[in-house]
């Protein structure tokens, strides 16, 4: 037995790996490489099933008051056209996600001031009422007090990456936030008894290899219900414009394949940015340790306008487009379409997420 095939037997029966082996499997090539991938497939299937589960994302606001440097609808772009679309669009839009076979529906927008809280509990009351669906927003950083709010209008879920856990590249990349503030928030998300998802963007400006693995064991430190983890892709409307991919793409791969071996049991998107990475990217990820697949319901005249990075596919189509697709993907690959919202199942006992024992301290890794 080699080296990889030894620490991947370890990780797959349940133990741990030093940040030192991390890196070595980041490195891996040739057969060692689809090692990896087959190991995380293989978990996927043990633990989670062949399903796929489908959340369907409204991108339902481009307008952002921050300016973080990578992302494309920073206050900062001002060649963005901005929208937000009305309370009707965004319920007639999640009707729509129960005819195309979401259990989930994700309100996703930038930290658009002028979206009150109470207008946001409006919108889940109805949307729970009208369709029955589970509702997760990513909709930024929340006082506390405004996350009590949305859960008791009925917001199941609550995605939040934490992008890199090196303190000192989230102060870079992030001039209007500081890591521990968005550290407070998923723990308070947590506290709260949401299902959290977090994750973070591979292979941002400066990151090492060490520091891609410090993300991985990161993402494990936090016991998350989700993870949800892209390429960075430089957007040419944004400081971090000309910023090359890194050189090794499987290490894009490799650390999906790694974030399942060490969270059996989270559930893990094929993020769209995957598929703007590479032709099939969100396909090769199904393959690599996710087992859910995002479809965009965003109208698709507002599509163009909600581009955090370039090359991101199908903002030519529409809902129906999109959830079509998914179809045919899935069946390529033999897998089915999960049934049901798709909770998480790390502590189903509780019926709502809570995920056990004290949090650990949210601190960055330098
Ligand atoms: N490249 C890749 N991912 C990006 N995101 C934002 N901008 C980019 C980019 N340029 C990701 C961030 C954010 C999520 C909604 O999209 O991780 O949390
Ligand atoms: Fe909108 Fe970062 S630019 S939250």
């Amino acid at each position: 037995m080699n080296t990889t095939q030894q620490i991947l037997t370890r990780l797959r029966h349940g133990g741990r790996a030093e940040l030192s082996e991390l890196v070595a499997l980041l490195k891996a090539q040739g057969e060692d490489c689809n090692l990896i991938y087959e190991a995380a497939d293989r978990m996927r299937q043990e633990q989670m099933g062949p399903e796929v589960f489908l959340r369907g994302i409204i991108e339902f606001s481009n307008i952002c008051k921050n300016r973080c440097l990578y992302c494309g609808i920073s206050i900062k772009n001002k060649d963005v056209k901005r929208y937000r679309m009305s309370d009707d669009e965004i319920i007639n839009t999640a009707h729509n996600a129960t005819k195309w076979g979401c259990g989930t529906v994700v309100l996703q927008s930038g930290e658009d001031p002028n979206f009150s809280t109470d207008q946001m509990c409006t919108l889940l009351r109805r949307i729970k009422a009208e369709t029955g669906l589970a509702v997760t927003l990513s909709i930024g950083i929340q006082p506390r007090f405004d996350l009590v709010k949305l859960q008791e209008a009925g917001c199941d879920r609550y995605l939040l990456r934490f992008e890199t856990s090196h303190s000192e590249s989230f102060a870079k990349i992030h001039p209007d936030e500081s890591f521990e503030r968005r550290g407070q928030c998923l723990q308070d998300l947590r506290e709260l008894g949401f299902q959290v998802g977090s994750g973070f963007m591979i292979g941002l400006p400066g990151a090492t290899l060490e520091m891609i693995a410090q993300d991985i064991l990161y993402t494990t430190q936090l016991k998350l219900d989700m993870i949800g983890c892209g390429p960075f892709l430089s957007h040419p409307g944004t400081e971090l414009a000309d910023e090359p991919l890194l050189d090794d793409i499987s290490v894009y791969y490799k650390t999906i394949a790694l974030v399942r071996l060490l969270n059996p049991r989270a559930h893990i998107p094929a993020t769209t940015a995957f598929d703007a990475l590479e032709a099939d990217g969100r396909n090769n990820i199904l393959t690599r340790g996710a087992n859910i697949f995002m479809p965009n319901l965003t109208p698709g005249k507002y599509r163009v306008f909600y581009q955090l990075y370039p090359n991101k596919p199908c903002v030519d189509e529409d809902g129906a487009a999109c959830a079509m697709c998914v179809r045919g993907r899935l069946a390529s690959l033999n897998r089915p379409l999960g049934s049901g919202p798709g909770h998480s199942i790390l502590n189903k006992a509780k019926g709502k997420s809570r995920l056990a024992g004290s949090c650990p301290s949210v601190k960055g890794l330098t």
